[in-house]
């Protein structure tokens, strides 16, 4: 199953983190195991799911100054490595305070779509060294991250990619990161804000990925789609550039090959609480003011896991969207469970 997709956009906050944590929250509702690979120096997925990388001092000092290093395994050894299968013994397996879900909750309150069925959460977090590290690069180092997730470390052995029903690797905008990025995924998935320089970005982002394609030897790289964050349905500007997007993908306008997903992430504050609070914006289900917004980003975000398992041919697709629907109550159901079925 090609099961890596690289959550991409050439642009700052266009809310590939927030598409990450909302996929992982979605899927692992949903029962599927998750790992989340962190490739921006930011380490936002991390701190999202409240495992930022502590640096912690070491014994060796230099004059006054006292040597740290992470706590942990992070992505940047990984891809130093450069070791076949070795990803799998970086990966933290995520129990933090607040990814622990209400396994006696009905789904629709924040609980599992299938009587006590939670997937696992994986991370191999990232920190701020990460940026440094594309410095030192050969054209053939941008295969590493490829190697360590997705070959198997000895014959006949599993790759790591293959421990999971998802990875998403959250990218970051810096081009080298974001090669890295692809050449390790089987698909990439857009997702921006209806703005102008959000809509700027996207043929942008495809000249990267065809880049992947053409010099660095990688055509095994699809484009799943768009989608749309921070939407606000009443503001003109925001629906006319989402129409002049589609537009410019029916007409098939050079580097608009990305298909667009009818899907808007809506702007809400339970998104940033949810990042401040380190937890999944599903456990605002179960908040009573919270609720109504909730429901709404949990349900966009359901239907965008769901058509993700439809692309990547998971064999469980068909049976997850049946009991979505079924899942929440008729009158809480917004327009999204509706369309877009694929
Ligand atoms: N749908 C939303 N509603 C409200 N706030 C949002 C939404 N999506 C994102 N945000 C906020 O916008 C900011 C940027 O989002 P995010 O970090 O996901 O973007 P990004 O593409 O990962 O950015 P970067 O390029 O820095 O990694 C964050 O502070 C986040 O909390
Ligand atoms: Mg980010």
């Amino acid at each position: 199953m090609k099961n890596v997709v690289s959550v991409m956009m050439r642009k700052g906050g266009a809310g590939k983190s927030t598409l990450t944590l909302l996929l992982t929250d979605a899927l692992v509702r949903m029962g599927l195991n998750v790992l989340v690979i962190d490739m921006d120096p930011q380490g936002n997925a991390g701190t999202g799911l409240g495992r930022k990388v502590q640096m912690r001092a070491v014994e060796a000092r230099i004059g006054k100054t006292t040597l740290e290093e992470p706590d942990v395994l992070t992505v940047i050894e990984v891809i130093q490595s450069g070791e076949d299968g070795v990803a799998d013994e970086a990966v933290l397996l995520i129990d933090t305070p607040g990814w622990q879900y209400p396994i006696d909750l009905p789904f629709h309150r924040g609980g599992p779509l299938s009587a006590g069925k939670i997937g696992r959460v994986g991370l191999i977090p990232s920190y701020s060294a990460l940026e440094d590290l594309p410095a030192s690069w050969k054209p053939t180092d941008f295969e590493r991250l490829a190697h360590t997730l997705l070959l198997p470390a000895e014959r006949g052995g599993i790759a790591p990619s293959h421990r999971w029903d998802v990875v998403l690797i959250d990218t970051a905008i810096a081009r080298a990161l974001g090669v890295q990025s692809a050449k390790a995924a089987f698909y990439a998935l857009f997702v921006t804000n209806a703005e102008k320089f959000g809509v700027d970005a996207i043929p942008e982002t495809m000249r990267l990925v065809e880049d992947v394609r053409d010099h660095y030897y990688h055509d095994g790289i699809d484009v799943m789609g768009l989608v749309w964050n921070a939407y606000s349905p009443n503001q003109i500007t925001a629906r006319a550039l989402t129409m002049d997007a589609a537009q410019a993908h029916t007409a098939k306008q050079k580097h608009w090959d990305a298909p667009i997903w009818p899907f808007e992430i809506p702007k809400a504050t339970v998104v940033s609480d949810s990042h401040d609070m380190a937890a999944p914006v599903s456990a605002f289900l179960g908040t009573s003011e919270k609720r109504k917004p909730a429901a709404k980003v949990c349900q966009v975000a359901e239907a965008i896991a769901l058509r993700l398992l439809d692309t990547i041919g998971h064999p469980l697709a068909g049976e997850l969207r049946e009991a979505w629907v079924q899942a929440w109550p008729e009158n809480e159901q917004t327009n999204v469970m509706t369309k877009g079925v694929a």
